[in-house]
């Protein structure tokens, strides 16, 4: 890596290639030492504005760089990331090629020609300090970029493989592999038999039986239980007041926040944690059928309050109310984070670069935006106002579910949820916008696993 202001070590000057390396940042160059290595140049640019998220985005690009020469290791000399730490430098990059090594490739046919991406074991990183000092921050790289990985691939995953019971399964899964989560799953009737009435309407229309799934993990933590609630309609096609067919097939992600909550619980095991977490996905399909809720309906959530659902496409709110009051009174979070592909609105106003926070409190909603600074995941706080609470008042129920005007939609919707929370603090990510088709480097279109290593990261925070 070359800094602005700084020259290629001397053992390189004459090197084949030597000549096109370049500081600039993103700037590439391949030196040819001595065969058979390979020297790849990348430039940094002004080492002053040097920062985590530009030498992740240097690792996806990498990534991408070694895989086209067919790589299958790559060593690499952090010389030149001084301002920055250099564990933190070391585990910024590994995210980057981690993540930039994510393919979905199992559904095409194989292809000979196609090279592989470079082995991960092979990810060297040295440093004036020793390659030592790095293990622990570059262990926790790992974990935090394949949980994110790993709930990419649920969003990849179409409808008919990933359900509710896929999910349901999954979470199951991190149980069995981790002794400190337990996992609890109700179905369709004790979803109904509780009274999680927002949850059950969703799932009315579907054939798919609905899943509620709740993990603990006891990290033996001495401070706050940390709640985490995650979105995860796994189509949503807009139920009985129908999405338009442009563009349905990319509600299978609907699922995104639930996918992240997931990973992130399990990512909090694997690195031993020292907090206790309480998870919630709801998970539903919205389907329209003749026993799908119709638009006008009045219901009852969790908490006793009654919703007329206008519209049968503002589905995610509905479930996350109730889940919002289950993470909250039934498994007695001091605080709640939850994260959703909620609105389309937030598209319009940050577009996949910003998600929207949304919180009651601002130490909490603080904590959600440094942790989003720190991993890349950036998070832009919109307000609550007392006024807002008039769109989400109803005629003849306590409130609405969706107003005859379209505006303020992502407050409106935070609005809504804030009714659900019991007064504890709270933050809300709206990640319709950042859950895919970001364009970073390291995660090129299509799914992000927005908010995987947020969560991580905010629990580590308040581990600590
Ligand atoms: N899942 C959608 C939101 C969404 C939009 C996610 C685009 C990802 C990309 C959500 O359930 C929805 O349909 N919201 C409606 C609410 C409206 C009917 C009040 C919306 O935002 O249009
Ligand atoms: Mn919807
Ligand atoms: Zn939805």
């Amino acid at each position: 890596m070359l800094a602005e202001g700084a020259e290629l070590p001397e053992q390189l000057a004459g090197a084949a290639g030597a000549a096109d390396a370049r500081a600039g940042y993103r700037k590439l160059a391949l030196l040819h030492p001595g065969a058979p290595e390979r020297l790849l140049v990348a430039g940094l640019g002004d080492p002053a504005e040097l920062d985590a998220e530009k030498l992740r985005v240097l690792g996806g690009l990498v990534a991408r760089e070694a895989r086209r020469y067919e790589a299958t290791r790559v060593a690499w000399d952090l010389s030149g990331v001084a301002p920055l730490a250099p564990d933190a430098a070391a585990a910024a990059i590994a995210e980057g090629v981690i993540l930039g090594s994510y393919r979905f490739d199992r559904y095409l046919a194989a292809d000979a020609d196609e090279p592989r991406s470079p082995d991960l074991e092979g990810l060297v990183l040295s440093s004036a300090d020793g390659a030592n000092e790095l293990a622990p921050a570059l262990r926790a790289a790992r974990v935090r970029a394949e949980a994110a990985n790993r709930a990419r691939e649920l969003q990849n995953l179409p409808a008919n493989v990933v359900t509710p019971s896929f999910l349901s399964d999954r979470a199951r899964q991190l149980a069995a592999d981790h002794e400190a989560i337990t996992a609890e799953i109700l179905g369709r009737e004790a979803i109904a038999d509780r009274g999680l009435g927002g949850l059950a309407a969703v799932a009315a229309g579907s054939e798919q039986e609905p899943q509620l799934i709740t993990l603990r993990y006891s990290g033996r933590g001495s401070g706050d239980v940390m709640g985490l609630v995650g979105k995860a309609v796994t189509f949503d096609s807009g139920g009985i007041s129908i999405k338009p067919s442009q563009s349905m097939h990319e509600m299978k992600m609907d699922m995104s926040g639930g996918a992240a909550v997931l990973e992130a619980v399990g990512a909090i095991a694997e690195l031993g944690l020292e907090l206790d977490v309480v998870a919630v996905v709801p998970a539903t399909e919205n389907m329209p059928s003749g026993s799908a809720t119709r638009p006008g309906d009045i219901i009852t959530q969790l908490n006793g309050k009654t919703v007329e659902v206008n519209n049968t496409d503002a589905e995610g709110r509905l479930i996350l109310a109730d889940a919002l009051t289950w993470c909250v009174r039934e498994l007695g979070a001091d605080r709640v984070v939850d994260i959703a592909t909620l609105t389309g609105a937030v598209v319009i106003a940050l577009g996949s670069t910003y998600a929207a926070l949304i919180a009651n409190d601002d130490a909490l909603a603080g904590e959600v935006e440094e942790a989003g600074e720190v991993t890349g995941e950036l998070a832009w706080r919109l307000p609550l106002h007392p006024e807002y609470k008039q769109l989400t008042k109803g005629t003849i129920a306590d409130l609405t579910n969706a107003a005859a005007k379209r505006e303020a939609g992502t407050i409106y919707a935070g609005s809504f949820l804030e009714e659900f929370v019991d007064e504890v603090p709270w933050a809300h990510l709206d990640i319709a916008g950042t859950a895919w088709d970001n364009g970073r480097e390291y995660v090129g279109k299509g799914p992000t696993g927005f908010g995987t290593r947020l969560l991580i990261t905010l629990a580590a925070d308040l581990a600590s």
